[in-house]
């Protein structure tokens, strides 16, 4: 039964997100066109397609990296509350519960591990910066708390051990822990990554097959992920996505995209769904 709020958004009991005619273009090029797909609470969801065929944009245009040009974005927030996120500032998604990792890792080398997981809670920092800079009692007790919970998420991806070293020289399976870790920090309601297993080796990329199973099971949220590697995506997702020149293809479970003639076609050329 679908649920009205005070954005006027609605979602149907058990969704977490309903994306609906989700439109961008770049120049003359349609990157992602009329696409619209649901994910349900606490599944694994893979986003999937050839090279270019808009999967990062549709990343985007759902964190409000870019404003799609057209289209709805409807989220079941971890408040409770249902609204659309288009047009909303990056800072309030996350706020809302909906935190990324990217393509491309983002970390600051310069700093520790530790310090690189931090990075996604000061959204949830409530003393002011006058607070913060005069190291006033609320200030100081906010940060051992944050500090705790980051060792906490670096636990759980293993890394612990490694907290108080630079970001700078660490291997890229670390860093892509590190991305991971900082996603736990903002109270996920849905995670969003982007190619998790690129660079990763095969005990690597199995290891994090249980990583991002237990993420949903232990932080009780949902996984929205693009990823090429075929063997993971059929492993791990309940239900899948693909797309092509940034049009919808199918939506089914990973039985039913593996057989679907039209993903085969998409992707003959290309490296074909196992
Ligand atoms: N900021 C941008 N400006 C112009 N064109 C863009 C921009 N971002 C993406 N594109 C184009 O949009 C299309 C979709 O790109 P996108 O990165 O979303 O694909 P993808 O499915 O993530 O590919 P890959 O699997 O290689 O990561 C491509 O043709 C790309 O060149
Ligand atoms: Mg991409």
């Amino acid at each position: 039964m679908a649920k009205a709020t005070h954005s006027g958004a609605a979602l149907a009991d058990g969704l977490v997100l309903d994306i609906h005619d989700l439109s961008i273009q770049f120049g003359g090029l349609k990157a992602v066109e009329a696409l619209s797909f649901h994910v349900k609470e606490q599944e694994i969801f893979g986003l999937i397609g050839p090279n270019g065929a808009g999967k990062t944009t549709a990343f985007n245009c759902i964190t409000q990296f870019y404003h799609p040009d057209r289209g709805q974005v409807v989220f079941r927030a971890r408040d409770g509350r249902v609204l659309d996120l288009v047009g909303l500032p990056v800072h309030d998604i996350i706020r809302l519960g909906l935190v990324r990792t990217f393509q491309n890792v983002e970390v600051i080398k310069e700093l520790t591990l530790i310090d690189n997981v931090l990075i996604g809670a000061h959204t949830d920092f409530k003393a002011t910066i006058l607070e913060q800079a005069l190291r006033l009692p609320r200030a100081r007790r906010e940060e051992r708390e944050m500090r705790a919970k980051a060792v906490r998420a670096l636990e759980f991806m293993g890394i612990a051990h490694l907290k108080d070293a630079p970001a700078g020289g660490q291997p890229y399976g670390v860093l892509k822990k590190v991305e991971m870790a900082r996603t736990l920090m903002a109270q996920p309601k849905l995670i969003i990554l982007d190619e998790p297993a690129a660079g990763l080796n095969d005990s690597e990329t199995a290891e994090l097959a249980e990583t991002i199973r237990r993420m949903r099971d232990e932080y009780r949220c949902t996984i929205l992920l693009v990823e090429h590697d075929m063997r993971l995506v059929m492993n791990i997702c309940d239900r899948i996505c693909a797309i092509s020149f940034g049009q919808f293809l199918a939506c089914g479970t990973p039985g039913e995209i593996q057989g679907n003639k039209l993903v085969q076609e998409a992707y003959l050329g290309e490296e074909e769904p196992e």
